[in-house]
């Protein structure tokens, strides 16, 4: 076998969740790991096992000896050049820097390229590195592999969408085995920000609002990108970004200032990043965003203080895209010098792009502004890194080899189960026969497929050319109801459309029985600088979305966007809405399974979905004012006393158009009552064991979960927290626990969540991560607005 392949199960559940620094393991599924592409999976409910940690990795005390040896050798200048990368391909960012590579390389003066994707251009550079360069210390070649490499899966909204860690750490564990092929060892990927605001396009690019389940992932991506041995030449080093609060931005503004409290910080926008850190990820990367105007790539107490002092990370941070530089526009350097002196004591190792650290490096240890020890720590963070990925030993890529990791048939399998398992149906109202219009009936003998993202694989960003036909949704339509007679409009663009466009499409509608309308947002319109104040459908979708409705036919709206969109029409008009985010290379069949009821939906919203864009930033874990609006009716403007003066919009409800944490299903689901195992929990006690490791359970919390309809179904179940009473106020409902079950039409299952000291730790009044005596409400819930909770209390 040429590539290793961590095998995980296909399991649906919650995994090791690592929140600060404790472990918390749901139980569930039993399984094998074995490395070298063959794969045993054990279903055994009830036992679990944890998956083997990554042996060597950064934190491998005998990489130090050979970190030394190498610094010894080196000159100032040499050792400045680890410090110092450039994007050699196509850009992802302003142009900046220089081009003279090979000439920097030959003198040692470049640490890391990255864009440069083709093996046989890798392999020249590095040649270059090892043969010319006096120290033969190889580069490092990264890329912004974020979902997939070429075998592309849903975006990262839609993968955390799953709920399921397992799926997201075999998608990155396919996405190394395909660019590591061609000579990438190092993804800026995961992107761990919490993203509460839409307008923010890079909401696609992460796990969502919730840092408990933005923790999993985080540790999945980890574990995934970075395989069982990080030396392996299959794997590649992770980076953890933006470190820290990029996702506040104001305004949902990319690159905008943030104003975040150390108290939320280390509450919601840390644990990811910590998460990141203890599953062993190589190399984090620094934001962009000032963060109470401190740039966060200028930010000793993120960088030095949290991060290496109390996190202990060993591994390399790395600016991101001319954050350096920009400390000049941000106001805190008014020179190339002064940006590169500020970043590099804050704590940035590696300047992405700027060239400031070249240019201005050595002057700055030879004035004494930057002491030599503190430039050999910095070396010493990259050497560890490419030393870790075994790079010295494996320097090159098999240029004949890399075609044959890509689009391997179980990879694309993953990326449809990936696909199918990411879809949230948001609505599935009765047709006419008093039955849910979805999943559609294989008696449908005329389908429209109408919409600008029907007819081609453009989700997310077209089908690569090397990989082979892929199947459209129309195609994958087709396929799947060959009886039926499929036609194709178009009906307008993504931003513009013609009348004769809409007409015809509206035609189309009204010769068919049936209407599938997939609309939305292109791929370029979330990720990097793709903000979005207004969030509706784009172009004259809208308009297309109502003249379709209004020809009274059963009506199918797939929604393709990297964030949710406000469409307050369509969910009161239309029967039925999957949410298909950017389902990746196998989305069309995915869809086409979905819509036809060989799988059941089971994805669920990690983002508070909005009624209006006013309502940003929304998420589920928001505090309590002291004016809640209660009881009063948030449908009507105010009438009276009572219903004015509350935390309210006049116009607007203050409640999401969905939860986090929703997401429907063919079947119906009904909760029992939720039981906890102890009427009373110690704080003093609790607080013993709040950051051990391996802490034992203090509470389990415990329910039934019916199927009460009459489709075999997987649930993800979710568990959530309240405390009250404490020293600084908490969320209304905080993520603790999630697991998936699969379950049976009239089957009911028991559901049991163990919870830690940690689930009741909250960062206190005085920045220290502590169980506070309060009053406790536990739910087991479908989604974070339903649900009656038990109750308990946290006595001293
Ligand atoms: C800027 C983006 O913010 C970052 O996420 C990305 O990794 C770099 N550009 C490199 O492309």
């Amino acid at each position: 076998m040429p590539f290793s392949f961590v095998c995980l199960p296909a399991g649906f559940h919650g995994s090791p969740l690592r929140k600060r620094n404790a472990v918390k393991v749901i139980p569930a599924t039993a399984f094998l790991w074995l490395v070298g592409g063959v794969c045993l999976l054990l279903n055994a409910a009830g036992m679990a096992q944890a998956p083997p940690a990554q042996t060597g990795g950064i934190n491998d005390p005998a990489l130090d000896s050979r970190v030394e040896a190498i610094l010894r050798r080196m000159t100032q200048e040499e050792k400045v050049g680890q410090l110092v990368q450039y994007s050699a391909g196509q850009p992802t960012g302003p142009g900046t820097g220089r081009s003279d590579y090979e000439d920097m390389i030959a003198h040692g003066q470049i640490g890391s390229l990255f864009n440069v994707v083709d093996p046989h251009q890798i392999n020249a550079y590095q040649r270059i590195a090892m043969e010319k360069s006096r120290l033969q210390i190889p580069i490092l070649f990264g890329l912004d592999v974020i979902h997939g490499f070429k075998t592309e899966f849903p975006i990262p909204l839609g993968l955390a969408s799953t709920w399921d860690p397992e799926i997201v750490e075999k998608a990155s564990r396919v996405a190394a085995m395909e660019a590591s092929a061609d000579g990438i060892r190092w993804t800026f990927s995961p992107m761990v920000d919490i993203a509460r605001d839409a307008r923010w396009g890079r909401m696609a690019e992460g796990a969502g609002e919730d840092p408990f389940l933005g923790s999993a992932m985080a540790a999945a991506y980890v574990r995934g990108y970075q395989g069982l041995r990080l030396d392996a030449p299959d794997s590649m080093a992770a980076c953890a970004k933006h470190f820290v609060g990029y996702g506040a931005a104001e305004g949902g503004r990319d690159y905008n200032t943030t104003e975040i409290t150390e108290h939320t910080l280390r509450q919601y926008y840390l644990p990811p990043f910590h998460a990141a850190v203890e599953a062993g990820v190589a190399s984090v990367m620094s934001a962009f965003n000032a963060l109470g105007g401190i740039p966060s790539s200028a930010n000793p107490f993120t960088l030095k203080q949290v991060l290496r002092k109390e996190w202990g990370f060993r591994g390399l941070v790395v600016s991101d895209w001319n954050a350096v530089g920009e400390l000049i526009p941000q106001g805190v350097a008014i020179d190339g010098e002064a940006a590169a002196r500020k970043a590099f004591l804050a704590g940035v190792d590696m300047d992405m792009v700027s060239s400031l650290y070249h240019d201005n490096m050595q002057k700055l240890v030879n004035a004494g502004q930057v002491t030599p020890a503190e430039l050999d720590d910095a070396v010493r963070h990259v050497l560890r890194v490419k030393l870790a990925l075994g790079l010295f030993d494996h320097p090159f890529v098999d240029e004949a080899a890399a075609p044959k990791a890509l689009y391997h048939p179980e990879s694309l399998a993953l990326a449809q189960t990936a696909a199918e398992r990411s879809f949230v149906l948001l609505k599935n109202a009765n047709d006419t026969n008093g039955q849910p219009l979805l999943p559609l009936a294989s008696g449908r003998q005329n389908i429209a497929v109408i919409g600008p993202l029907g007819g081609d694989s453009s989700y997310p960003n077209g089908a690569p050319a090397d990989a082979g036909p892929r199947t459209s949704l129309t195609a994958a339509i087709a396929r799947r109801a060959p009886q039926a007679h499929i036609s194709r409009f178009q009906g307008c663009g993504i931003l513009d459309g013609t009348d004769q466009e809409l007409a015809e499409a509206v035609v189309g509608a009204q010769n068919s029985d049936l209407v599938i309308l997939a609309l939305g947002e292109s791929p370029e319109m979330s990720g990097e600088a793709a903000s979005r104040a207004h969030l509706g459908l784009p172009g004259r979708q809208e308009e297309l979305l109502e003249a379709i409705a209004h020809t009274g036919k059963p009506l199918v709206l797939i929604l393709f966007s990297g964030r949710p969109l406000t469409l307050p029409w369509a969910f009161a008009h239309v029967p039925a809405v999957i949410a298909a985010w950017l389902p990746g290379i196998e989305g069309g069949p995915a869809l086409a399974r979905t819509l036809f009821g060989d799988v059941n939906p089971s994805g669920k919203l990690v983002v508070s979905w909005p009624r209006s864009v006013g309502q940003e930033p929304l998420y589920y874990d928001h505090l309590n004012t002291g004016r809640p609006a209660g009881d009063a009716d948030l449908t009507k403007p105010p009438t009276d006393i009572v219903s004015r003066y509350v935390s309210r919009y006049i116009d607007e409800q203050n409640t999401p158009q969905f939860p986090f944490g929703y997401g429907g299903s063919y079947t119906t689901f009904s909760y029992g009552a939720v039981t906890i195992s102890t009427n009373r929990l110690s704080a003093a006690e609790l607080n013993e064991n709040v950051n051990a490791e391996h802490a034992p359970a203090v509470m389990t919390a415990e329910t039934t979960v019916t199927n009460t309809g009459s489709r075999a179904a997987h649930e993800v179940v979710e568990l959530y927290i309240r405390l009250q009473g404490t020293s600084v106020a908490e969320p209304v409902r905080a993520l603790e626990g999630f697991q998936t079950i699969a379950i049976s039409p009239g089957e009911t299952k028991p559901v049991k969540f163990e919870l830690k000291p940690d689930a009741f730790a909250i960062w206190n009044n005085r920045n220290q991560f502590a169980v506070e005596p309060a009053k406790l409400s536990v739910w087991i819930s479908p989604d974070s607005a339903q649900g009656s909770p038990a109750e308990t209390e946290i006595v001293p």
